[in-house]
């Protein structure tokens, strides 16, 4: 039977239900913690058969409403924090960042006006204005936490976009797009997130817009490739609206050269927009930062602390080199932003974002780098790029196994390719480490990723994890060994 107020309030029952609640989870939560497998190994068809909604009309209560949660949810989820768990950029969370969760839900303050958030959306614009002090950007609050590098990545697209009209004395915002679209193009490199053609898509541009520039053998955009590219646009009388650089690729974390990129960027006057979202974790770095050499001169910029900041998702930051070009997206809503608020300097973060309602998860960031110092923040971040190029060493002195790539940061690509398929075609080495892949997760024993590099199927390591050491990614690739085995046996 459901309890009689379910709102969270101060009275005492609620209080109670709530304290009651929130023990009852964290306790599932530890046991979980504890389960040795990375994973049940159910299958698509075994969890569907199992998972059914059928509601009680009369309603369960808190209590049974949990318990069925941690059956049905929790003891089938995949453990992140499992040292086996390497698949994908999805990283296990700090401690910190799951009290600001409750704190976030608890409190359920909206960014999108000062008078729903007021403590928070000024930790935010502080947060902002430090995040561009480690870019190296100049003082200022241009910029707002989104849902992540898709978000962030739009955000920087759009603006580029309606800058690139507004140039030409246009608004996009008012009168939608105009002209010979097909003509309208942006760069990329043949290695960057498939949020840019999504988004451009979005934007009304199409895949067709997106140009990509080749990579060199450490998959970073050729250089070379977009100064020709960008003479021969301009020969072809088409128009670049912005050039898309990556620092940290999904798969082989390649930092594309920003500095030299920015030069031919401000040569033809295109804008600039570098997706960070995981090579940004290195503005922490003591041993990398480096790496992310020229990225203040960019015009925005993709941050993402659900990777290498090992916040709990949905956690992500845009970040706009300079703030007038917000006025490219200004919409004056009367219930929010009104004109006579923000006459009066009322900060409401809705003139940012492209959400309304939106979580306070610069909370998380936030709460991060007072429990962890910067120091230790950057030791964890670290930790992965050095065991990655640890890790690569080792690969590469297995007789079985075959280095697909040299590491730049925290992921490992290599293949198993033994004696009995040496002379085996690339179709069968790669459906040999796809099975790899899929019997290891089958097995719920480990999670593997299984991608493509530059045509090669492979397998790969997403060494996020800061408490996994050389001898846990010994342990794992011992058991690829086993399961490769297995599977050429069968
Ligand atoms: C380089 C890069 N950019 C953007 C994204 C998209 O980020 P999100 O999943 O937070 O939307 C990813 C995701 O892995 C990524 O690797």
């Amino acid at each position: 039977m459901s309890e009689s107020n379910p709102i969270l309030a101060a009275s005492a029952h609620s209080t109670e239900a709530y304290q009651q609640a929130i023990a009852q989870t964290s306790q599932a939560v530890v046991q979980w913690l504890q389960q040795p497998e990375m994973y049940q190994g159910k299958t698509v068809a075994e969890l569907r058969e199992r998972i059914r909604l059928d509601f009680n009309p009369q309603g369960l209560g808190n209590q049974a409403a949990i318990e069925r949660a941690i059956e049905y949810f929790l003891k089938d989820s995949l453990s992140v924090h499992h040292p086996q768990c390497v698949a994908h950029l999805h990283c296990p969370s700090l401690v910190v960042s799951q009290a600001a969760e409750v704190l976030i839900n608890a409190t359920n303050q909206s960014m999108d006006s000062w008078d729903q958030s007021p403590s928070a959306t000024i930790i935010e614009m502080k947060l902002i204005e430090w995040l561009r002090s480690q870019v190296g950007y100049q003082a200022g609050d241009a910029g707002v936490f989104t849902s992540g590098g898709t978000q962030s990545n739009l955000m920087g697209l759009m603006l580029a976009r309606d800058a690139f009209f507004a140039r030409q004395g246009h608004s996009v915002q008012q009168d939608g797009l105009i002209g010979d679209l097909r003509k309208i193009k942006v760069f990329c490199s043949e290695n960057a997130h498939f949020s840019v053609q999504k988004n451009m898509a979005l934007l009304g541009l199409g895949y067709q817009s997106v140009t990509l520039v080749k990579t060199d053998r450490f998959a970073r955009m050729n250089v070379n490739d977009l100064a020709d590219k960008l003479a021969q646009a301009q020969a072809n009388g088409e128009q670049v609206l912005a050039i898309v650089a990556t620092a940290g690729t999904t798969d082989a974390g390649a930092i594309d050269p920003l500095r030299a990129i920015a030069a031919l960027a401000a040569e033809y006057q295109v804008w600039l927009h570098v997706d960070a979202a995981w090579g940004g974790a290195l503005l922490l770095s003591e041993k990398y930062r480096d790496y992310l050499d020229g990225i203040e001169l960019v015009d925005s910029i993709t941050l993402d602390f659900h990777k290498q900041f090992f916040q709990t998702i949905s956690c992500g930051a845009f970040l706009l080199k300079e703030a007038r070009h917000y006025e490219l997206m200004r919409y004056q809503a009367a219930y929010l932003n009104s004109e006579f608020d923000e006459a009066q300097g009322v900060p409401n973060l809705v003139s940012k974002s492209l959400q309304t309602t939106r979580r306070f998860d610069a909370l998380k960031l936030w709460m991060g780098l007072e429990a962890l110092g910067q120091k230790q923040y950057a030791a964890i971040i670290d930790h992965g790029v050095t065991l990655a190029q640890q890790v690569a060493q080792y690969v590469s002195e297995q007789p079985a196994l075959e280095l697909v790539m040299q590491p730049q940061l925290a992921s490992v690509l290599f293949r198993h390719r033994p004696a009995q398929l040496a002379t085996a075609g690339d179709a069968a080495v790669a459906l040999h480490n796809q099975k790899i892949g899929d019997v290891l997760l089958e097995s719920g024993r480990a999670n593997v990723g299984v991608t493509e590099f530059a045509g090669v199927t492979c397998l790969k390591l997403t060494l996020l994890n800061p408490t996994v050491t050389l001898e846990d990614i010994k342990v794992l690739l011992a058991l690829v060994e086993r399961t490769a085995q297995e599977i050429l046996a069968a």
